[in-house]
């Protein structure tokens, strides 16, 4: 089969010269955006190839979270640092597979902070199963010394978040300020395309989405909300959340992974999964939540940090966290 070229879609470097260049609010992103695409070409290559050239398997490595570190994340986390260090603009890098902050550069050109999940769904990677890439993007300020507190930012403070999902195609959504826009990679030219322009969350919700085997640690309160969710809504979950972020973007749903008493922080980290997802949710008119507030409100007093998450359309979050503050 002959793919037919979607010529007239512009590419991402092409969107991104055109969106972003001429706005000093987004000066060094783009060369960010393209550094994430490169690295997700070359990563989408390994993960398609892993089976085949055997390169699954575990390091021996343990990772900060005390989870086995298989190859492939270790080797998304090198090519994005890789690719963000020689963009020329990234000041410092947040890893999730990393304990110490990257510091890149400290000149006036690195005037960006990365942190990232470099493969999220890693369970999912020798099962043929969607998994993604996620990153948030701060401004570094004027004068701030490259020092390890660049990762203490609000996620309210984030100029742009962006992810990649490689699933049956290769999609990569990149958000700023009120714009959320999706690119879907041609496998044969190897380039982004803009496939899903100016994305917002459907109105009406049609999933849930968590881990109701989880259903019997949790609280009586968020045990409700599970109860109500059930009754409304079909359950869908893959277990990779950045897949199931993008269905429920494109299709409408909440996904949610709460705390519970033996962990009241949940599984999910604040700098490298929530924020940048919640970013991109509100921007394309939904929210994210923890158990307690606004997720980009949080003030991070750890990289590492995790959180509970609730996200995806606005109304039902809300109702959700009412459930689960009150009862
Ligand atoms: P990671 O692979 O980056 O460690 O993230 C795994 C996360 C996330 O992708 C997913 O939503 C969640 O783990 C699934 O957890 P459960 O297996 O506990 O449902
Ligand atoms: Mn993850
Ligand atoms: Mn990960």
């Amino acid at each position: 089969m002959t793919l037919i070229k979607p010529s007239k879609r512009p590419t991402l470097s092409n969107y991104a010269a055109d969106a972003w260049s001429d706005d000093s609010r987004y000066e060094g992103l783009n060369a960010i955006v393209q550094a994430i695409a490169d690295g997700a070409d070359q990563i989408e290559e390994k993960i398609r190839a892993a089976t085949l050239a055997d390169i699954i398997g575990t390091s021996g490595e343990v990772n900060v979270q005390g989870e086995i570190v298989q190859y492939l994340d270790t080797a998304a986390s090198d090519t994005f640092v890789d690719v963000l260090s020689k963009s020329g603009r990234v000041a410092a890098i947040g890893s999730e597979e990393i304990e110490e902050t990257v510091i890149v550069g400290d000149s006036l050109q690195h005037n960006l902070i990365v942190q990232m999940d470099p493969l999220d769904g890693s369970s999912n990677i020798d099962v043929a199963v969607s998994i993604g890439s996620i990153f948030g993007i701060w401004l570094r300020g004027d004068g701030e010394p490259a020092t390890d507190d660049l990762l203490l930012k609000r996620g309210s403070q984030q100029v742009a978040a962006a992810y990649v999902v490689y699933g049956s195609s290769t999609v990569m959504v990149v958000a700023v300020e009120n714009s959320v826009q999706g690119f879907t990679l041609d496998p044969e030219a190897r380039q982004f395309i803009l496939t899903h322009p100016d994305l917002r969350i459907p109105e009406k919700c049609s999933v849930y989405s968590a881990n109701e085997g989880n259903f019997n640690k949790l609280d009586e309160a968020t045990q409700k909300a599970f109860i109500e969710l059930r009754e409304k809504y079909s359950l869908r979950y893959v277990g990779s959340l950045v897949a199931d972020f993008h269905r429920n973007l494109l299709k409408g749903g909440i996904f949610l992974y709460p705390g519970d008493p033996k962990s009241p922080e949940g599984k999910l980290r604040l700098q490298y999964e929530a924020n940048p997802l919640g970013f991109i949710a509100e921007q394309a008119g939904g929210a994210a939540y923890s158990d307690k507030q606004r997720i980009m409100d949080i003030q991070p007093e750890h990289p590492h940090e995790r959180t509970p998450l609730i996200i995806g359309n606005k109304d039902v979050v809300e109702q959700t966290m009412t459930i689960i503050n009150k009862g």
